[in-house]
């Protein structure tokens, strides 16, 4: 019998619990044992761990959040933390592990990989930003409660005439602004692929004044940043373990700036963690699913240091390296679609 270790780690994202069930239950098919590392890395390092068992997961497909808990914990930050890590990996046994994270969590994966241990990785973000999968497992679900917000703040808009701006998160990639920004018909998308103009948003604004549309919608995904600035709007200088600021404000930034220059009633929702909780949409259920099972295949296959992937409609394998090399950026052509509905 093999035993096989899964854990999720960076920002939680509904469809965790789906792939954690379809990996216990691919798992259950081959009588291997699962274990169930706790809160991502971290339990690695402490040696937090439970057996998962048929009756763990059962009832947690719908369920947003991870049944094991996650953060955003580094062990290459400190190397005694990696000797900890490959201790605890002999300590119990564990014979392959399954790693459910982003970018950040996917390098740590790799260079466990690199050091001899045999991973697979699936990737999740509700970001949508990792490279080599058409899309990731959370993504759908934070663009239909995005989209639905935008819908709302459509019909208060119009009552008060007013600016609404709506910011969403988007580190690096701008994928939930402007996929939920097209679909709830927003008339100005910011993302942090694209410095924006201010005198542009402006002059677009205005010019829906000009038409009698008295109320405008603007989505900006919390890395957009304006033209000519270096950095983004953060919210405290604190860094996280691989190193990033926590970022929040640009719909702040952007009310101040169009109060100023046009004398018109601007309101800011931020919809923050809203985005991420919850319960994952069908099609994210039956992505994370597919790749649950996806996962124990490989490890079934003997095939390490490979992420699974979407690409079309299959499951495909994709080296890590490859997969963490870069961000998966908005695809400038579909945001030239969306451009044609601003102003
Ligand atoms: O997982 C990515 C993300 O959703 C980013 O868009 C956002 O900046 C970050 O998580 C915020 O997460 P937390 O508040 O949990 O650090």
């Amino acid at each position: 019998m093999k035993k096989i270790a899964i854990l999720t780690g960076g920002g939680d994202c509904p469809g965790l619990n789906a792939v954690i069930r379809a990996v216990v239950k691919k798992s259950l098919q081959y009588n291997w044992e699962i274990i169930g590392i706790k809160n991502g890395w971290k339990g690695l390092i402490t040696g937090e761990m439970e057996i998962l068992t048929d009756y763990s997961v059962s009832g947690i497909l719908p369920k947003g959040g991870t049944i094991i808990g996650t953060s955003r914990t580094n062990p290459f930050k400190n190397p005694e933390d990696v000797q900890r890590v490959e201790e605890n990996i002999k300590r119990f046994g564990i014979e392959a592990i399954i790693a459910i994270g982003g970018d950040d969590t996917l390098s740590v994966a790799l260079k466990l990989y690199e050091r001899g241990i045999p991973v697979v990785g699936v990737p999740k973000t509700i970001d949508n930003d990792l490279s080599g999968t058409d899309y990731t497992f959370g993504f759908d679900t934070a663009v239909s409660i995005v989209t639905d917000a935008i819908d709302r703040l459509h019909t208060t808009a119009e009552s008060h005439h007013r600016v609404m701006i709506l910011e969403v998160m988007g580190r690096h990639a701008g994928w939930i602004a402007t996929i939920a920004g097209m679909a709830g018909g927003a008339d100005e998308i910011l993302i942090p692929e694209d410095n924006f103009d201010m005198e542009r948003v402006i002059a677009n604004l205005k010019k829906r004044y000009d038409r009698g549309k008295k109320f405008s919608i603007i989505v900006a995904a919390e890395g957009a940043k304006p033209a000519g600035e270096d950095n983004h709007v953060t919210q405290s200088d604190e860094m996280d373990e691989f190193g990033h600021v926590r970022l929040g404000g640009i719909g702040h930034y952007l009310a101040k700036e169009i109060q100023k220059r046009m004398n018109v009633e601007t309101r800011v929702t931020i919809l923050g963690h809203v985005q991420r909780g919850g319960t994952p949409t069908a099609y994210d259920r039956v992505l994370a699913t597919r790749f649950g099972v996806g996962a124990v295949e490989l490890i079934k296959e003997g095939s390490f240091g490979k992420m699974v992937a979407l690409q079309g409609n299959k499951i495909v394998p994709l080296n890590l390296k490859d997969a963490v090399s870069k961000s998966k950026t908005v695809d400038m052509g579909l945001y030239e679609i969306a451009k044609v509905f601003f102003g």
